[in-house]
């Protein structure tokens, strides 16, 4: 049920298909296969660049190394990070790419970049599926690019809102009002059945 006051909105506006998105991957990962024929370490950020990096290693034509690192927020209301997770892999000497679902402002890509840098890779770049430009704060480089937006708040393919919706096969744009009062607002629209609490998909602060 919605809260008293907020008249659940309707289906959000589909931005990338399932097509489309297939269409993106797949020209990141030629251009991914062309650019490290000599070998590459994909470091994807937890949790939101899990579907994406599934899709984009399946599509590469060379043999990458995969690592993880996990980062949180101190808290509500700061943009800092740390990390809580490393990679595993000595990443000095080598080529690596950090594979991000999304850059909005591009506070944590610079934070993640500066970590990596510090550990002499012979190369670093950035490979993200979306990028919205138009927020950026601090300036940056990405190298590899799928899809550039406005300044909506989207969904799916990854991307959550209070841990739902993140196993969507497309990105849709979320009403941030609507979903501060209703975290599940679109989630009979987009899932096609109600789903309550019990389903465990909230997850705690400072998740990404
Ligand atoms: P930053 O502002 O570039 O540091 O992005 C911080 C993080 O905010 C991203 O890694 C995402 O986890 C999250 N984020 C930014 N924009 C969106 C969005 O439109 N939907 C869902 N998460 C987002």
């Amino acid at each position: 049920m919605s809260p008293p006051g907020f008249p659940r909105p309707g289906p959000p506006r589909v931005l990338i298909t399932r097509e489309d998105l297939g269409e993106g991957v797949r020209r990141l990962a030629g251009e991914l296969s062309r650019t490290y024929e000599d070998g590459v370490v994909l470091v994807a950020v937890l949790k939101g660049s899990v579907l994406f990096l599934a899709d984009l290693v399946r599509a590469l034509t060379i043999v990458p190394e995969v690592d993880f690192l996990s980062i949180s927020s101190y808290g509500e209301g700061t943009d800092r990070v740390r990390i809580v997770k490393d990679v595993d892999a000595d990443l000095a000497g080598r080529h690596v790419v950090l594979v991000e679902d999304i850059v909005d402002t591009g506070l944590t890509v610079t934070y993640v970049l500066g970590e990596l840098a510090r550990r002499s890779p012979r190369s670093l770049a950035v490979c993200t599926l979306l990028d919205k430009a138009a927020r950026r704060i601090v300036p940056l480089d990405l190298q590899f690019t799928g899809f550039t937006l406005g300044d909506d708040f989207v969904l799916g393919y990854g991307l959550d809102y209070a841990g739902y919706y993140r196993n969507l096969d497309l990105v849709a744009v979320g009403d941030l009002d609507a979903l501060r009062s209703d975290p599940r607002a679109y989630v009979e629209s987009l899932y096609g059945r109600p789903r309550g609490e019990a389903d465990g998909l909230v997850s705690g602060p400072g998740a990404r």
